[in-house]
C-alpha cells in the first residue's frame, strides 16, 4: 500500500507546501470544507481542508463521522485558529463509509456506560484512544524498568494443574463432553479421560513458576493474563486481568517493598514524561465529569498533581497491627459507619478500611506489612512471632490494594507444615517443595494488578474501562 505519514508526525512537521499522504477516520466534517481527521497515533486531529467546488459532490457526501479515508495534499500553515498546520487536499479517497444514520458514535460526549455496550467501537473515541495509548506506554515502561535492572521476563503457563493462591477461585479447563461426563467407579468425574489426564484450570497467578525461575536465574518477572472466578461484581475486579509478578532470589520483605515502590514511581514518571498530553486530556475529562458530583466524591487533587504527589513522596510503611490500632480508634469505626466494624486483631481488611487508611488517615500510598498468617497464603514466610507472615500490600488512593506480595517461606519443614495446615495438596506440589529441598534460599516477590495501576494513572473509576474487552460475571 502507498505509504502514509502518521498524524502525530504531520503535526510537528514545519509546513512548506510539501506533499503528504494521510489516512484515518473522520471525526467531524464542517461546512463541507473542514475534516477533522484522526488516525490514532495521537489524541489530536489533523485539519484537512477540501475545496468543495473542485471535488466530486457524491464523494463529499461520504465524508461523514466515522468514515475511513485517505487525503493527499500540501502541508501548509493553517489559515484558521486552533491548529498550526493543515493539509490542503488535492485528492480524497474514501476507503470505508459510515452511514450517519446508523453509526453509533456521534461527535458528542457519550457516557462510559453506553460506550461499554459498544466496546467493539469505543477505541475510536478520544477517551479510549487515550486510555489504550497509555496502556501501551505503561506496559512498555514496566518492561523497560525490569530490563534496565537485569531482570528476565518469564512466560508462565496459562493452563496449570495447581492453585497458586490456594483460594479455589479457578476457571476449569477441560475438553470433556459436558453433556456426557465420564465417571469413575465411585461416581467421581474421571479426569484421566480429560485432555491432560488430570483436572486443569486457568492460572490465578504465575508466582509459583516465577519462583522456580528465580531460584536459578536470580531475578525474574512475569507479565501475563491471570484469571479469577471470584464472584466480585465491583468496579475494581475483573475475571481476566493482567499481572506483573517479579520474583527475586536473595531478597527479603524490605527489599520487596523497595522494589515495588521503585517500580511504581518509575512507571508513573515514565508516563508523565512521555504521555503528558494524553494524561492532560484525562485530567480535563475527569474535572468535567466530577462537576456533576457532590464535593465529597470529587478527587482531592487533579490527576497530574496526584501522580506527581505519588512519585515525590515516600510511601508510608506500617504493620498490620498498627493499622488495626488506627482503624479501631477511627471515627467511622467508633460510629459504626464501616460496613465491617473492626473489633479484633486478626480481622481481614476490607476495601473500606484500606481506603480509610490511605485517603483519610495518611493521605498517601501506604504499605501494610506483617499480616496474620490466617488471612494470607500458604507460601508466605512465617515471622518469629509465629502469628504473622512477611506479607505486604500496597494501598493506593482511590484504588485500595494495588500490589500484594511477600517474602516466601524458604524453609522446607515450615512450608510443609503450613501446607498441611491449610489443606494444600502436598503430593501434587512436590515440584514446588523441591525448590526448598535443593538449594533453597531467601526470596521474595509481589504481584501488581496491571489494570489497578491503569485506573490510578488514568483516573478512570471503573476497571472495565481500562482493558479493551473486560470479562466479569455475566459478561464475556
Ligand atoms: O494479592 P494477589 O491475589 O496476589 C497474588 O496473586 C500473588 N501470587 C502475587 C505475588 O506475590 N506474586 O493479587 C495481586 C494483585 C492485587 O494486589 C491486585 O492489584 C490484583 O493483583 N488483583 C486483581 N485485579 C483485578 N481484578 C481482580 N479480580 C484481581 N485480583 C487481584
Ligand atoms: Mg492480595
Amino acid at each position: 500500500m502507498e505509504s502514509r505519514t502518521l498524524i502525530k508526525e504531520v503535526l510537528t512537521t514545519p509546513p512548506s507546501g510539501q506533499e503528504m499522504t494521510v489516512m484515518g477516520w473522520v471525526r467531524t466534517f464542517r461546512n463541507n470544507q473542514f475534516i477533522a481527521l484522526n488516525d490514532g497515533s495521537t489524541l489530536d486531529n489533523l485539519q484537512v481542508v477540501v475545496d468543495y467546488e473542485s471535488m466530486d459532490s457524491e464523494m463529499l457526501k461520504k465524508i461523514t463521522t466515522g468514515a475511513a479515508l485517505k487525503a493527499v495534499g500540501q502541508l501548509i500553515e493553517s489559515q484558521g485558529k486552533g491548529q498550526a498546520v493543515e493539509i490542503k487536499a488535492d485528492n480524497i479517497h474514501i476507503y470505508g463509509e459510515a452511514d450517519p444514520e446508523k453509526y453509533p458514535l456521534q461527535p458528542k460526549r457519550h457516557s462510559l456506560e453506553f460506550l461499554r455496550e459498544i466496546s467493539h467501537l469505543r477505541f475510536r473515541t478520544n477517551t479510549f484512544g487515550t486510555v489504550f495509548r497509555i496502556r501501551h506506554a505503561l506496559s512498555f515502561a514496566i518492561h523497560e524498568f525490569f530490563n534496565k535492572k537485569g531482570y528476565f521476563y518469564i512466560h508462565s503457563p496459562i493452563i496449570t494443574g495447581s492453585d497458586a493462591e490456594g483460594a479455589g477461585e479457578m476457571f476449569q479447563v477441560t475438553t470433556l463432553d459436558m453433556d456426557n461426563v465420564p465417571k469413575t467407579e465411585d461416581g467421581q468425574v474421571d479426569y484421566k479421560e480429560d485432555f491432560f489426564d488430570k483436572a486443569t484450570n486457568l492460572t490465578v497467578s504465575g508466582q509459583l513458576e516465577a519462583e522456580l525461575a528465580a531460584l536459578a536465574l536470580g531475578q525474574v518477572y512475569t507479565f501475563g493474563p491471570t484469571f479469577r472466578a471470584e464472584n466480585s461484581n465491583t468496579s475494581r475486579h475483573l475475571a481476566e486481568f493482567w499481572m506483573i509478578e517479579p520474583e527475586v532470589a536473595f531478597a527479603d520483605i524490605t527489599d520487596n517493598m523497595d522494589l515495588a515502590e521503585e517500580m511504581l514511581k518509575y512507571t508513573i514518571n515514565y508516563l508523565l514524561e512521555h504521555n503528558l498530553k494524553d494524561i492532560q486530556f484525562l485530567e480535563n475529562r475527569l474535572i468535567q465529569e466530577e462537576k456533576s458530583k457532590p464535593q465529597h466524591e470529587r478527587s482531592p487533587m487533579p490527576l497530574i498533581e496526584k501522580l506527581k504527589f505519588c512519585t515525590e513522596n515516600e510511601f508510608v510503611r506500617i504493620t498490620y497491627t498498627e493499622a488495626i490500632r488506627i482503624l479501631r480508634n477511627s471515627k467511622p469505626n467508633k460510629k459504626k459507619k464501616f460496613q465491617f466494624v473492626i473489633d479484633e486483631w486478626g480481622a481481614d481488611l476490607q476495601s473500606e478500611h484500606e481506603r480509610y487508611l490511605v485517603e483519610k488517615h495518611f493521605k498517601k500510598p501506604v504499605i501494610l506489612v506483617d499480616y496474620p498468617k490466617e488471612i494470607k497464603s500458604f507460601y508466605m514466610r512465617l515471622n518469629e512471632d509465629d502469628k504473622t507472615v512477611g506479607a505486604m500490600d500496597i494501598l493506593f488512593p482511590g484504588i485500595g490494594e494495588i500490589v500484594g506480595g511477600s517474602q516466601r517461606e524458604e524453609r522446607y519443614d515450615v512450608l510443609l507444615k503450613r501446607m498441611e495446615e491449610m489443606d494444600i495438596p502436598v503430593e501434587e506440589m512436590q515440584w514446588f517443595l523441591d525448590t526448598r529441598r535443593f538449594g533453597s534460599c531467601p526470596h521474595a516477590g509481589f504481584g501488581l494488578g496491571f489494570e489497578r495501576l491503569m485506573m490510578f494513572v488514568t483516573g478512570m473509576s471503573n476497571i472495565r474501562d481500562v482493558i479493551p474487552f473486560p470479562r466479569y460475571p455475566g459478561n464475556a
